[in-house]
């Protein structure tokens, strides 16, 4: 299915200190003079939330974190629990990124776990599968992801806004992407699982593709079939970058 309005998020993972602030301030005020056809979100981290949201407060560019802990509050030194994001500014929030997935051993369970906290506290989760490029010489990328999106999803997400990024851990930070014939492949399994898994209400849930975006093969990417936006990593650090793939949408 094509979207009509395609979700391109900004992932900054752990960069960004008060200096970067002005890259929001850019963005926002190029989307007041240009406005875009899609959503924007930006996804600092969450030392910056807060001050993010003063930046673009009354404009288009939505925030989002980039993870949340499974519990509400509680005795969890060093975690950020969903409604802690919802309060400093976020409105959605990346969970089962494939970074968390290999560093922090996070299962499909756990991701599943933390929809619910993200859902709980009015977020809007954005759902990470991908896989290695083991899996996919394999020939098992399509087994793999579609098994995760399934075991990843919470079941009360049927009636919620919610987007699944399909991000093949081979491409991210590598400058490789797929060929459109491999991520239509692998969009058309997910929204199939989406639909197995949640019924006809997930026909319309967007389907982004992240790993390796950038300004040059945005256009082509966000045209293949099932994709319905990007989640960025690098490009999405300096507004002129990430402006080009917002164009692109
Ligand atoms: P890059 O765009 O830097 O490859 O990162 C992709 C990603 O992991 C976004 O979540």
């Amino acid at each position: 299915m094509k979207q009509s309005v395609k979700l391109i998020v900004g992932n900054w993972k752990m960069h960004g200190l008060s200096a970067d602030l002005g890259e929001a301030a850019t963005l926002r005020q190029a989307l007041e003079e240009e406005s875009a056809s899609c959503r924007v979100v930006l996804c600092p981290p969450a030392t910056l939330l807060d001050r993010m949201r003063t930046v673009v407060e009354g404009g288009a560019v939505e925030l989002g974190g980039q993870d949340c802990h499974e519990k509400p509050a509680g005795a969890f030194t060093g975690s950020t629990s969903a409604a802690m994001l919802a309060d400093a500014g976020a409105s959605l929030v990346i969970l089962g990124h494939s970074e968390r997935r290999a560093a922090f051993g996070e299962n499909d369970a756990a991701v599943a776990a933390k929809v619910e906290a993200a859902i709980a506290a009015g977020l809007e989760p954005i759902v990470c599968v991908g896989e290695t490029l083991a899996q996919r010489e394999a020939g098992d990328a399509v087994a793999v992801v579609s098994a995760q999106v399934e075991n990843s999803l919470a079941d009360s997400l049927a009636e919620r806004p919610f987007a699944v990024a399909y991000e093949p851990v081979w491409a991210i930070g590598t400058g490789l992407t797929p060929t459109l014939e491999q991520i239509a492949e692998v969009h058309a399994a997910l929204r199939a699982a989406l639909v197995r898994r949640l019924g006809q209400a997930a026909a319309r849930i967007p389907i982004l593709y992240g790993g390796s975006v950038k300004p040059e093969n945005a256009a082509e990417i966000l045209a293949a079939s099932e994709v319905g936006g990007a989640l960025v990593g690098g490009a999405s650090l300096k507004a002129e970058d990430f402006l080009k793939i917002i164009r692109a949408a």
